[in-house]
């Protein structure tokens, strides 16, 4: 039998580097100082920092005891990611190395173990951007912070284990279900010994099938046949089995390994994507895996909140982990809630040397073994983000992904038109929706250039998404995703002005629009979903890129509402007028046109006691979209002229259903103080975020309320980041994490102008 446990709790840390440290016998504590996982090496500012200041070379440490009774089994550590490189070292003896932030990688401890002792692992982190390994050796628009920023486990197992377990299904739309299960063995030693595989599969608890089968290798299939009455997987109806595989030698159980599976069928075709043989619209958003201060280094429930952020707060069908395999718990909580997922390998743009290739080669097979249970991916990205075309390295990664799965199509997101489809699915980013901004810059200056120089000749203010096959160069319609557009074409802050706030939601809107209304285009993914620190090369110059719908605290712009107002009225009513409700925002004055978000059948508008009159979704612009937004256009008076209050009724089948109130005169009512979760688990680190917003007195938001704000965290817990900061846009978020300990955390919020706000989360 095999023992799993996380390591994440008493390690040793120093931000720098010296030989000596690996054969050092004793942790120094003045040098290192405890930490617990996920880490951070740096933990940076919101902004305004140095982009090299977590590009360093640190040391951790930790103590491990493994006790006399294991002596004669292998002993695994286990990390999930390390940014960018690691060496392992124990009790001096270096054990195994790895390349690459994003992928797993395991180390056999054995032969260095001194047991019943204490062991001395140290762990080497080079969290420079070593040219090397992908996605370095050019420029990046985004960070890759430093650590070891993901779980770490032990793993105390027989000399035969188990390396992976892959599980195929088939005949998903038959009545009878199959499936394959794919297991790899280690042997150690004894290579030739009969094994006796005993597969499990269960609804819940209860078992509803099982196979057995013996076999002396190191690989084998086995199959499971007459599968019946499976609930299929889908977005709506997201059912998971579980999967359990044990080995056993001579009747002794060794090893086992379970995973969570979905019964689905996911396909890309020339007239769109397929799940399950029905067709659905992809609509989604990029997401990067980072936080404000701590970067990568989230744990589970943070990871699993972008998922239900995606999901739920945005209505979104698919998201594309940009550009690099994303947390377990991410993927995990997407499989959960039924949230699709395009996973890709690391990379941006630059391609190097033959070295950098190989390990482009390990990222495919790394991202692949240990993401594919997960019935939320459909679709393997195996190409460098926006790389130039490169047929030799790109005809391996495409062959590499379909051995590893041949269940799953292949993509590889580039912006080159006529690139060479090596895919199963042509994946474009399409920037061509400019607002006519090129042909404007075109006509005005001189050297006008971009990088993607075809699309000068369009126009991109009416052109939102180009035809397919004036992309892709072929007579025929091959299955074909947007996986970006937006991002940089219109950066935009959640306090930017109305009517850039007001463009930047539109873009967004009228390339879903045009999406939706093109069936040889799969579906839209846009760029993207939160905004993200970067590099000086690229972003606002405080090193934030502001394209996302949300901004770094996951806070909705009114991007946000594009998507959100696009549910299924029965899953929630949405009505967001895009307004901050003021005479002088706007150019000239006023706040027409109006822009509603929602997805009722009409909106009554009333300006102070006056009825406007009756609006309804603008289905003649939008005529693709399942909920145009509303866009009243009628003046609200002139310049000089006493300001009202503003009313929205939204109504469903006749029914008055939602309304929203905004006044005239905002004054300062309240601190909002609400944490996302209020019962933490004691143990590993776990965290929540809480959101801070100043209200009005109808409980709006005040969007240019700037306050400082200082923030105390008391008994089990800890702030991550500043305790002193200023709402942005009247409102601004922090996390807060445990410190291991069962009890009570307190957090208190004052500010000069709200009443002081307390409150509490426990811990269990
Ligand atoms: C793309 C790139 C993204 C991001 C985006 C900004 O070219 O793939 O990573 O930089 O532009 O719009």
């Amino acid at each position: 039998m095999s023992i799993v446990k996380g390591i994440n709790n008493h390690w040793y840390f120093t931000p720098d580097f010296k030989e000596s440290y690996i054969t050092a016998q004793e942790i120094d504590l003045n040098v290192f100082k405890e930490v617990r996982l996920p880490h951070t090496n740096v933990e940076l500012p919101y902004n305004y920092f140095d982009d090299k200041s977590f590009q360093r070379i640190s040391c951790y440490k930790k103590i491990l005891n493994i006790p006399k009774e294991y002596k004669g089994k292998t002993i695994y550590i286990d990390f999930e990611g390390v940014m960018a490189y690691a060496e392992v070292y124990l009790n001096g003896i270096k054990l195994g190395e790895h390349k690459g932030g994003y992928t797993p990688f395991t180390i056999d401890l054995s032969g260095a173990v001194k047991f019943g002792k204490d062991n001395i692992l140290t762990v080497v982190v080079d969290s420079t951007e070593r040219e090397d390994i992908p996605p370095f050796g050019g420029v990046i628009d985004y960070l890759t912070f430093g650590g070891i920023y993901r779980e770490v486990h032990l793993r105390i197992t027989e000399n035969i284990n188990i390396e992976n377990v892959f599980v195929k299904t088939f005949d998903i739309l038959q009545e009878e279900k199959r499936i394959e299960i794919d297991l790899s063995l280690i042997k150690k030693d004894n290579k030739n010994d009969v094994i006796q595989a005993i597969c499990v599969l269960r609804d819940k608890e209860k078992e509803i099938g099982n196979v057995s089968k013996e076999f002396s290798e190191d690989f084998t299939t086995i199959s499971m046949d007459h599968l019946q009455d499976i609930q299929l997987w889908d977005i709506n109806h997201p059912y998971l089995y579980e999967l359990e595989v044990k080995i056993l030698k001579n009747d002794k159980e060794f090893d086992s390994y379970t995973t969570r599976i979905g019964f689905r069928e996911a396909f890309f075709k020339s007239d769109g994507f397929y799940l399950n043989g029905k067709k659905i619209k992809l609509m989604g958003l990029n997401r990067h895996q980072s936080y404000p201060y701590v970067g990568y280094a989230m744990p589970k429930r943070a990871q699993q909140k972008d998922a239900d952020i995606l999901k739920y707060e945005l209505g979104l069908n698919i998201v594309r982990t940009s550009h690099y395999p994303q947390s377990r718990h991410f993927l995990d909580r997407c499989d959960e809630i039924g949230l699709l997922v395009f996973e890709e390998i690391p990379g941006w743009q630059h391609i190097g040397d033959a070295i950098w290739q190989e390990q482009v080669l390990e990222d495919v097979k790394g991202m692949i073994l240990r993401d594919c249970n997960h019935p939320s991916i459909i679709l393997w990205g195996v190409r460098i983000n926006e790389s130039q075309d490169n047929h030799d390295l790109y005809v391996k990664t495409n062959a590499l992904a379909r051995k590893l799965d041949p269940t799953r199509q292949t993509g590889g997101v580039r912006f080159l038109v006529h690139s060479e489809l090596l895919e199963d699915v042509y994946t474009i980013n399409d920037f061509v929706h400019d607002g006519g901004y090129r042909k404007y810059l075109a006509k005005n200056i001189k050297n006008f250039a971009t990088y993607d120089q075809p699309m000068k000749e369009i126009d991109g203010e009416k052109v939102i998404l180009r035809e397919p096959k004036m992309v892709t160069g072929l007579d025929h319609y091959v299955p074909y995703l947007v996986t970006e557009y937006n991002g940089h074409m219109y950066p935009t802050k959640r306090y930017d002005q109305e009517e850039r706030a007001m463009e930047h939601a539109l873009r967004h809107a009228r390339v879903q629009n045009a999406s939706h209304l093109n069936e040889h285009i799969s579906g839209a993914i846009g760029w993207c979903a939160f905004d993200y620190n970067t590099h000086a090369d690229f972003g606002s110059g405080d090193k934030i890129c502001y394209h996302g719908v949300m901004d770094m605290f996951r806070i909705p712009k009114f991007a946000a509402y594009a998507y959100k107002s696009q549910k299924d009225v029965k899953e929630e009513v949405v009505l967001e007028p895009v307004t901050y409700w003021s005479r002088g925002e706007r150019s000239i004055g006023g706040v027409i046109p109006l822009v509603i978000f929602t997805n009722c059948d009409y909106i009554d508008f009333y300006y102070g006691e006056e009825y406007k009159g009756r609006f309804y979704p603008d289905k003649e612009k939008f005529a693709g979209l399942p909920h145009p937004p509303v866009i009243v256009d009628e003046l609200t008076g002139y310049w000089g002229m006493k300001w009202e209050d503003a009313r929205f009724i939204g109504y469903v089948e006749e029914k008055e259903v939602i309304h929203k109130k905004y006044t005239r005169n905002p004054i300062p009512t309240e601190l909002e103080v609400a944490a996302d979760d209020t019962i933490l688990c004691a143990g590993d680190m776990d965290v929540t975020r809480v959101v801070v917003k100043a209200l009005d007195q109808y409980g709006n938001i005040m969007p240019f309320l700037t306050d400082g704000i200082y923030v105390e965290v008391t008994g089990n817990g800890e702030l991550i980041g500043p305790k002193y900061l200023s709402l942005i846009g009247g409102s601004i978020a922090f996390w807060v994490r445990t410190t291991g300990e069962k009890g009570n955390i307190h957090i208190k919020v004052c500010s000069e102008r709200f009443k002081e706000k307390q409150i509490e989360i426990s811990v269990e």
